[in-house]
């Protein structure tokens, strides 16, 4: 690999990768909306790129990787917009940050643009990642934290045993470096193959700041009804219409594990127990 374009570099799975990515000596390119703040010193080309905009000028690149996501723009479209570019510019393959509840039927609208999105890729050329909920210092991870660091207390319902899939983000960043150094295409789950249940995710994720917590027991409808009240009346509480939605993408299933990838991926109480 020589050279790597990453979209959402300043973000917290996209700002990983290209540490990844450099760390394996690989030239990298940052594409977005503003420069990371030692993007020079580390040998990082920016380009701009807002997406939603036109796709961005992707000449010389040997793989681009995905990463962006704003829930106010039309994900799908610049998807697909990414990828006529890269074909006409004669980028080899292009590597699209998907998620596990990228589902035709998903319960959230999130879950379904990705599903949608991921139509735009080529399984026989290109890779597509599907990571579960990914623990370290950013992305939704962090967010369930600062808002467990104001207020421990989370409704939950049906008890929370709903399954959380999740992976470490050095193992998300390690495998896939490896799939690429393998030439994998196609798509991939990336999490750790044992869930917890949400209700122990909030409370390690609670631990993890010194915090207890108060699970509030809520039937979903009812759930369902605040969040769209919280959005409505604008209320700086962490709950909202799409997250509430998204609990019902969690269900049990079996996480396939793939030859090209040859380190085991951490347990999820060992990766958060590492972060605390
Ligand atoms: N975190 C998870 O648990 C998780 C799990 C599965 C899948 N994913 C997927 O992984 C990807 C990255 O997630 P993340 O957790 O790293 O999120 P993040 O930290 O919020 O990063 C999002 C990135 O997208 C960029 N971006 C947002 N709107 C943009 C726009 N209009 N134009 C250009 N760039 C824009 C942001 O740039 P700015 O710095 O300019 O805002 C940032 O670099 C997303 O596609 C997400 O769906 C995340």
């Amino acid at each position: 690999m020589r050279v790597v374009g990453v979209t959402g570099a300043t973000g917290f799975i996209g700002s990983s990768l290209l540490a990844a990515f450099l760390e394996r000596g690989w030239g990298a390119v940052a594409f977005g909306r503003r420069a990371l703040p030692d993007g020079a010193a580390r040998g990082i080309t920016a380009r701009p790129y807002v997406l939603g905009d036109d796709a961005p000028d992707l000449t010389g690149l040997d793989l681009l990787v995905h990463c962006a996501y704003d829930p106010q723009a039309d994900n799908v479209a610049a998807a697909a917009a990414l990828v006529r570019r890269a074909r006409a510019e004669g980028v080899p393959r292009v590597l699209f940050v998907s998620s596990l509840s990228a589902q035709t039927d998903a319960g959230s609208a999130y879950g379904r643009e990705k599903a949608a999105c991921e139509r735009s890729f080529d399984a026989a050329r290109d890779l597509i990642v599907r990571p579960g909920l990914v623990i370290g210092n950013g992305g939704l991870f962090a967010r369930m934290r600062d808002s467990l660091r104001r207020m421990p207390l989370a409704p939950v319902v049906d008890g929370g045993r709903q399954p959380v899939y999740g992976i470490g983000i050095d193992d998300l960043a390690g495998a896939i470096v490896e799939l690429v150094e393998a030439g994998a295409c196609g798509s991939y789950v990336l999490a750790s193959p044992e869930p917890l249940a949400l209700r122990e995710l909030l409370r390690a994720i609670a631990r993890g700041v010194g915090r207890g917590i108060v699970l509030v027991p809520v039937p979903y409808a009812l759930l369902l009804a605040c969040a769209a009240i919280v959005e409505r009346l604008r209320l700086p509480l962490d709950l909202g219409v799409e997250r509430v939605r998204s609990l019902r993408n969690l269900r049990a299933f079996s996480v396939p594990s793939y030859p090209e990838i040859a380190r085991p991926f951490a347990s999820l109480p060992s990766v958060l127990a590492a972060l605390a």
